[in-house]
Parts: structure tokens; sequence; C-alpha cells
């Protein structure tokens, strides 16, 4: 069966970006240092040393990606915009030339036909604010929501679509508490704090955002993973119940108003900075929900190790990307059906999904890749089973437009649907971009029952 069958006529077709991973121009028209700059440079932290100082020079390059954009036949275009672009200080004055860039870029988009979606924080907080607490300091949480009006104010009469935060997760989990990315703190009761002033900057912002543009379509971007346990055995059943707080329930819960999970606050320990209404303001209502799906967890006890004690096993005769991550599509169809049975999604973008591969240039100048095809259409596949078992699914952004600095792993982990040469900035269209944009056009034509996609995958092994 085909199961592209079961997208609606109107799905939207797009690809996603984030700021510090391609703009580059890190000095340029007043943008002040992030958090990721200062990481970037700290010795140890990102491989071989890379920065996002030049990254795809999208700041500079950005019709010309607008043209790729064509290529594919996007909808739309997901992409982040930089605070320290628009409020260098984090808070006070708000810089003209930053915003007159994203000024450029949304009118580019829209001559082009693509409709922008603008994410407001990609994790490149100011440093000037991380100086100042960062995300552990509530102050932050209401100059997010003053940085996301100036940005509204500004774009909201031709950009509809918002998401506030990218994976707060990562921010705090990764951020706060294993250190492996920006600020790089090892702590957990800063990275409690954190997750709960990320999430109170999140309602404050949705807030900001409808005072500034009352017809604004609002969501938040949560990456999730389906949990299973390793074994029977009633240790590994409970790692996986905590792995499944840690990793999705303390993320959706309070955003659907049901608070952070009790199990949770018991196994961290720790004391919300809470004040009275904030959990109302935390669960402002949402026009949709973003889902970025790379991988499932399979999971066992580990007492010894940090929150929340379950580690990860790897199952046998498991596909990985080259992050290491195991390729399991079904587990997109799995969150996509939690995501509407469990917490009654009415609208949902798939606004992640995507693989890293060692892609390289051939001779004649393609790039030939595969296993990324294969992914794409294993995940789009499972995208069209949750629509047909119900999931209000109304868009796919593959992860990601073009190869970028993917944070710690800097510029050795390509992800793009068009490959970037970083020493001559050429842009090249992979076999999965070329493939990405026939099953658009295919679907646009209203001819994807012609247009297979490979049923046969799984018998390839
Ligand atoms: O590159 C990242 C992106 O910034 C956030 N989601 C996951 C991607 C791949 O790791």
């Amino acid at each position: 069966m085909n199961d592209l069958n079961a997208l609606p006529s109107d799905f939207i077709w797009g690809a996603a970006t984030a700021a510090y991973q391609i703009e580059g121009a890190v000095a340029e028209d007043g943008r002040s240092p992030s958090i990721w700059d200062t990481f970037s440079r700290t010795p140890g932290k990102v491989a071989n040393g890379d920065t996002g100082d030049v990254a795809c020079d999208h700041y500079h390059r950005w019709p010309e990606d607008i043209g790729l954009m064509k290529r594919l036949g996007l909808d739309a275009y997901r992409f982040s915009i930089a605070w320290p672009r628009i409020v260098p200080g984090g808070d006070g004055p708000v810089n003209e030339a930053g915003l007159a860039f994203y000024d450029r870029l949304v009118d580019g988009l829209l001559d082009a036909g693509i409709t922008p979606f603008a994410t407001l924080y990609h994790w490149d907080l100011p440093q000037a604010l991380q100086d100042r607490g960062g995300w552990t300091s509530r102050e932050t949480s209401e100059h997010f929501a003053a940085y996301a009006s100036a940005v509204t104010e500004r774009l909201g009469d031709r950009v509809k679509d918002w998401a506030t935060l990218n994976e707060p997760l990562c921010s705090a989990w990764i951020g706060h508490l294993e250190g492996a990315m920006a600020p790089g703190l090892t702590d957990l009761d800063a990275a409690v704090r954190a997750s709960y002033h990320l999430h109170l900057g999140h309602g404050l912002a949705v807030q900001a955002v409808r005072a500034a543009s009352p017809d604004a379509r609002i969501g938040i971007v949560n990456n999730l993973s389906p949990i299973e346990a390793a074994s029977e055995r009633e240790e590994d059943i409970a790692a996986a119940v905590r792995a499944d707080g840690h990793t999705n329930r303390w993320w959706l819960d309070p955003i659907h108003g049901r608070g952070y999970p009790e199990d949770m606050l018991d196994l961290y320990g720790a004391e919300l900075p809470e004040r009275p209404g904030d959990l109302d303001t935390i669960a402002t209502p949402l026009d949709w929900i973003g889902l970025n799906y790379y991988f499932r967890q399979i999971v066992e006890a580990d007492p010894a190790g940090r929150a929340p004690y379950a580690r990860q096993i790897d199952p046998a005769g498991a596909r990985h990307t080259a992050m290491g991550w195991e390729v399991h599509a079904d587990g997109l169809e799995q969150l996509l059906m939690r995501l509407t049975d469990e917490y009654g999604a009415r609208r949902i973008h798939v606004t992640e999904n995507g693989s890293a591969y060692p892609d390289a240039v051939r001779a004649d100048g393609t790039v030939d890749d595969p296993e990324r095809v294969r992914y794409l259409e294993e995940h789009l596949a499972a995208c069209g089973r949750a629509v047909a078992k119900g999931a209000p699914l109304a868009g796919y952004f593959a992860w990601s437009l073009m190869d970028n600095f993917e944070w710690a792993y800097g510029y050795d982990k390509r992800f793009g649907l068009v490959h970037v040469d970083y020493a001559t900035q050429k842009r090249t269209v992979k076999g999965s971009g070329h493939r990405y944009a026939d099953i658009i056009r295919a679907a646009r034509e209203g001819r994807a029952g012609r247009l297979r996609i490979r049923d046969t995958w799984s018998s390839r092994g």
C-alpha cells in the first residue's frame, strides 16, 4: 500500500534550519555573542574546534538558498531567529539591522511562494543573559517574551506561523545536566530550574506573540522518543517509566495544563521556582504542536548513572545513522498517535526529521545518498499511517535543508538534503533532495498514488 495517499491534499511540505547552524556572520550588523559562540570557543567542547562563525554563510547567501527551496518545491521553510541579532544585550534596545535581515528573508520567501515558519529560540541565548544566570533565572523568561514581542511586531504582518522554543529538552537536560551543549553545566538543580524558566518563557512568549499578531498560529517544538523497556525485569520497566518522564512527560504535561509529573519531581528531588499563576501561563493554549523525531529509546536500569537512571541499549540488527542513532520509523507513527490520543492534539507538524550520513561529492559532481532516501521514505510512510489512523498531521519539515553546523559534532555530521562544500560554499542538491522534490511534486499534482514509495525497503534488510 502507498501510505502517502493518506496525507491531506493541503499537506505542508517543508524543510528546516536554525540560525546558528547556517547563518555565520556572527559579528555583523550588531549581533552579539551567544552562548554557542562561547561554548564553541571553549577548547574540547566541539569537534575539530568548529564554530558557527561562517557556517553556510546563509546571512549573505540567503537568496541562493531560497532558490534551492524553490528547486525542491517546498511549501514552507522553518528557520530560527537569532535573539543576539535582535536584542544584542538580551534585554534593552532592539537592533534595527538584525530585524532588517529577517525582513529581507521573509520577503524573499513570500516572493518565492514559500511560507515562513519562524522559531524564536533555537538555543542561541545572548551571552549577556547567560552572564546573569541564563535560563536558571526567571528574568530570562521575561526578556524572552519582550524579544518575542519585538520580533512579532516587525514580522507579524507577514509571518503567521511561529514556534516559541526548539527542543527545550536539549537546552535544559543536555545544556545544564549533561554538559554537552551550551552553556555546558552538569547540575541537576540548574537543569530543572532552566526547564521551568524555558516553559515559563514559552508561555509568556505565546501571549506576547498573540498580543502583537492576533491571527498568529503558535506552537512549541519538542523532541520526543518512544521509550521501551529492554526486558520485562521490574527494574527495567521502572527505568522506562523514568526515561519517559524525563524525555516526554516533563515536556508535554505542563504545556497541556497537567503540571509537572509528580514522579519526576520526586526523582529529581527538585523544588520548582513556581509562583502563583505560572502553571496557567505555561499552559497558554497553542494552535499546534511540533514534533522532532529522530530515534526511539530502549532502556535498562542504570542506578549508578545520572537522572533518570536509565541507560539506552542498542537492539540487535539495528540500522544506524552516522550519529549512531537507530533508524526506527515506526517510532514516528507511535509518537504522532500518542500526541493525538493521549494529549488530544488538534494540529501537529513534524517540525524536524532527518538523518546524517557521510556524504561525498562524486567525480561527476552529484551526491548519491540512498540511505537518506530510504530514511525519508520510511518516515513519510509512517506519517501517512498515522494520518490514516486519525493523527491531525498538517506538515512535515525535513531536517535539514542543507548540511550545517551540528552543534558539538561541528561540521562532521551532514543532515542536509543539499550538500554544502564548506571550503567553497558550493551547494549541491543530493539524491534525497531530488527524491523529496519528486514526492512533493507528485503529492501536489494529486498523483501520490502513482508515486509509490518503496514499501519493499523492509525486505532489503
Ligand atoms: O541539528 C539538530 C537541530 O538543531 C535540533 N534537532 C536535532 C538536529 C539534529 O541533531
